[in-house]
């Protein structure tokens, strides 16, 4: 296996590609439609004429239906608030990022479609990770991000360098090792997160916005109604990470 690691949600349109199986994220997205609707609105309702042209970007796109799911919400959004201000169309650029391993070809076909169906919108892919820099400094005016932000830069260090995993097989090992494996997570997290905005603040225009939702919890205790899923998710995780070899 290459020392990059090159995961990557399932491409294509067969029975396990994300396309076909990301009904849950979808449902997620859409929580956001009120959110991006709002970030649009405070947006375009600065001054008597609008901008001529607006940048917006779906962060952590994946492929199939749900890449262009936020992008869509945030055209329909600039539309309605330009006819709500009797003004003439914003132009729009769409981009939508992902990581390199990513189904671009099939997002590509997607923002053609999308494209020929949108006047005065230009697509593109922006192919990279978000934790490192993708737009030029002040150019995006809204950048958004589903289900994708509690994806680590790398596992935590530390944890690597004791070769300790996120999930031990062994529930004993497991429960003493709570805490390390928890607090080694939560501060990785920290540190991404805190470079994402850092480097948001770099990218987005003045006044630009991010609206971004992830999954998350406030305890530490998993909820129990999902204790028994999730359980049997990490087991069988676990046991193919046990499994991978990095030269
Ligand atoms: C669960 S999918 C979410 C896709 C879509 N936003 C949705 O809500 O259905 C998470 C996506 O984030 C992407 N991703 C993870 N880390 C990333 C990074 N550092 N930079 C860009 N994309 C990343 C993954 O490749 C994956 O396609």
């Amino acid at each position: 296996m290459a020392s990059e690691q090159t995961v990557h949600m399932n491409g294509g349109q067969g029975d396990t590609s994300y396309a076909r199986n990301s009904s849950l994220q979808n449902a997620e997205q859409n929580k956001m439609r009120p959110l991006i609707e709002e970030a649009i609105a405070d947006l375009l309702s600065t001054g008597a004429s609008l901008p001529r042209s607006m940048v917006v970007a779906d962060l952590g796109c994946s492929s199939g239906p749900n890449a262009l799911t936020l992008v869509s919400i945030c055209v329909d959004a600039i539309r309605s608030q330009c006819l709500r201000s009797r003004q003439p169309p914003v132009e729009v650029c769409i981009f939508l990022n992902d990581l390199p391993d990513n189904d671009f070809n099939m997002v590509v076909k997607s923002l053609v479609a999308f494209q020929q169906s949108h006047r005065s919108v230009v697509t593109g892919v922006m192919p990279g990770s978000f934790y490192g820099r993708l737009f030029t400094s002040g150019s995006l005016h809204l950048a958004c991000s589903a289900n994708s932000l509690h994806w680590l830069s790398e596992a935590p260090e530390e944890l690597r360098r004791n070769k300790i995993p996120a999930y031990d097989i062994d529930e004993h090992v497991r429960r003493e090792r709570r805490r390390v494996v928890i607090g080694a997570y939560a501060r990785q997290f920290r540190k991404d997160f805190t470079l994402f905005l850092e480097l948001g603040a770099i990218e987005l225009a003045a006044g630009g916005r991010l609206v971004a939702s992830l999954a998350g919890r406030r305890s530490e205790e998993p909820a129990a109604e999902f204790t028994h899923a999730w359980e049997s998710v990490a087991l069988v995780l676990s046991e193919m990470a046990s499994k991978v070899r990095y030269d």
